[in-house]
């Protein structure tokens, strides 16, 4: 059994990883303020005497190290952030604190507390707008955001710390993750979040552009068995990963899955693309399955049927 420190607990991935943490015997601790993460997604987790709760900000002078010290965890798993991209161009010092500045903390915590092993949320926004698909680990790094600088600039920090004091570091370049309680609360939320919460309240979806435009999406149940194979696997040397499944699905295609459970519903609406929107996005997963043994498992069809179906 070991001991896994969850920053971001409360949150879509954050939450996921701790119920499926738990539910392989690990010893969970979670530390979450609940700015963008919901008490509601602890609800089992709260109720097992195997999982310990901090309220708190990552980003507050000595919340980090005061768990950390307490708790004395055997990994980090470091999934507190900004995590709208719109949000980091409009707070771009928030950003900086939230998903710069709080890696570092995170960092210090692991070294000065003798956590032998961090694994950080990175994201596919790192790549920018690529052309050459799929994407792999070697592919340029041309972040266009704040948000997509914070976690290249992120993963550095954590590799560089980790060979300077000899932690191991992972760093999970997560491409579109979808599921049960993503937050469908803002129009840049994640697509399937808000087409299933359009769906489900009985009004229609509109696609931004032909609805052609294709992304590499993948379960947050995958996500979340990346995360545990990562912290808890005995042998991992520091390094990246692509958390993707390398399939590439249209937006027409995943309303076709919506259709067929909502076959009442009014039909879909064209809208202008997205301006900054870019076509495609795939993930080279081979990489993953190389370092981790991780290789997803949920079909996009499984994962939306279950989306779905969920309360
Ligand atoms: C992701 C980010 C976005 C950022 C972009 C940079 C998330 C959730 N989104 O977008 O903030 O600007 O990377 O490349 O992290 N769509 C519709 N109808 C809707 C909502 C979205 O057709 O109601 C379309 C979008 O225009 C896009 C596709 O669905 O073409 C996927 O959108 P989204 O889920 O936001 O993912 P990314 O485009 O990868």
């Amino acid at each position: 059994m070991a001991h896994v420190f969850v920053t971001g607990a409360a949150g879509f991935i954050g939450s996921h990883t701790v119920d499926r943490l738990l539910a392989a015997g690990h010893a969970v601790i979670g530390l979450d303020n609940f700015r963008t993460g919901r008490r509601a997604n602890l609800a089992a987790a709260l109720a097992s005497p195997h999982f310990s709760f901090h309220e708190g900000d990552v980003s507050a002078p000595g919340t980090l190290a005061e768990v950390v010290s307490a708790t004395k965890p055997d990994a980090i798993i470091h999934l507190a952030a900004l995590v709208s991209v719109q949000e980091s161009m409009t707070n771009p010092d928030l950003n900086y604190a939230l998903n710069i500045h709080a890696t570092h903390l995170v960092a210090e915590a692991a070294r000065l507390h003798a956590v032998h092993r961090i694994v950080f949320a990175s994201s596919a926004a790192i790549y920018g707008d690529a052309s050459d698909f799929p994407i792999r680990e070697s592919t340029d790094k041309k972040p266009i955001s704040p948000y997509g600088s914070a976690k290249l600039a992120s993963e550095a920090l954590l590799l560089g710390h980790g060979a300077a004091f000899g932690l191991t570091v992972r760093c999970q370049r997560y491409f579109n993750v979808f599921g049960p309680r993503q937050d469908p609360a803002s129009p840049y939320s994640g697509v399937i979040s808000i087409f299933d919460r359009r769906y489900r309240d009985g009004k229609g979806v509109t696609i931004y552009g032909d609805g052609q435009q294709t992304r590499d999406f993948i379960s947050v149940h995958d996500v979340a068995r990346a995360n545990v194979l990562a912290a808890t696997a005995p042998t991992v040397s520091s390094g990246v990963a692509n958390i993707c499944t390398g399939r590439a699905t249209s937006l027409l295609e995943v309303i076709g899955v919506f259709a067929r459970h909502y076959p009442q519903a009014p039909a879909f609406l064209h809208g202008a693309p997205r301006t900054g929107d870019i076509l495609h996005s795939l993930g080279a997963p081979e990489h993953a399955a190389a370092a981790l043994g991780f290789r997803a498992e949920v079909s996009v069809e499984e994962g939306l049927s279950e989306l779905i179906r969920s309360g």
